[in-house]
């Protein structure tokens, strides 16, 4: 199934590291991240789950559950999850989705064919409070992803959710921000105190809100 933003997040129930799972109910009301990895014992995954358990305090400020997914057994990431925290200094604190027979990996689209018939590629989608996909990312197999720009991302997502902002190219944390081109002038003027600076009409550039 293509997962196109915007589209609700597919609902599943499926075995993990930490017991069996219902996604919807265990992400709540909180922002989810779920991340496809091609296989268990493999050398760039473990370098990424080790990332991201490191950013477990980052994960947890902006109130972003994170879920993994590979295709092996619950047993096999018990195996894997000790290899993990032996090279990669961090214990798994997510968790790893069992999917051998890749009732979710397809739900998801994670398995492409013509790059491997049974390999999930690295897959990672970013779903609202609201259980909407608000991204989606696809990586070959042999590049780990970077983990900077998904927080990088799940932050101008959540400005613009919370502040009616977007977030020009590039953009960091603390760096100035656009007012969504769908506020009028009024609005903006009782939203954003600071004022702004109008370089076009449709191009209103305002300090970050929530600095
Ligand atoms: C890896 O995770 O290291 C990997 C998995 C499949 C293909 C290439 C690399």
């Amino acid at each position: 199934m293509t997962i196109r933003l915007g589209d609700t997040a597919p609902d599943f129930t499926a075995d993990s590291t930490a017991g069996t799972i219902n996604f919807h109910e265990y992400l709540g009301n909180s922002w989810g991240v779920l991340f496809s990895h091609p296989k268990d014992y493999t050398p760039v995954c473990t370098t990424e789950l080790g990332a991201v358990a490191k950013l477990k305090t980052e994960f947890d400020k902006r109130d972003v559950k994170v879920v993994g997914l590979s295709v092996d057994s619950v047993e096999d990431h018990n195996g894997w999850a000790a290899d993990i925290e032996e090279t990669q200094g961090v214990a798994l604190n997510f968790p790893l989705l069992a999917d051998p027979d890749k009732k979710v990996a397809e739900l998801y689209d994670m398995i492409h064919p013509n790059a491997s018939e049974t390999f999930t590629v690295r897959s990672v989608f970013v779903i609202g409070p609201d259980k909407s996909v608000k991204l989606s990312i696809t990586y070959p197999a042999s590049t780990g992803r970077n983990f900077d720009e998904l927080m990088r991302v799940i932050d101008s997502l959540q400005l613009t959710a919370n502040h009616s902002v977007a977030t020009p190219q590039n953009w960091k944390d603390g760096d100035d921000v656009i007012i969504v081109p769908t506020m009028s002038d009024e609005d903006a003027k009782e939203k954003f105190p600071k004022g702004w600076k109008a370089l076009k009409p449709y191009l209103r550039v305002t300090p970050q809100p929530n600095r």
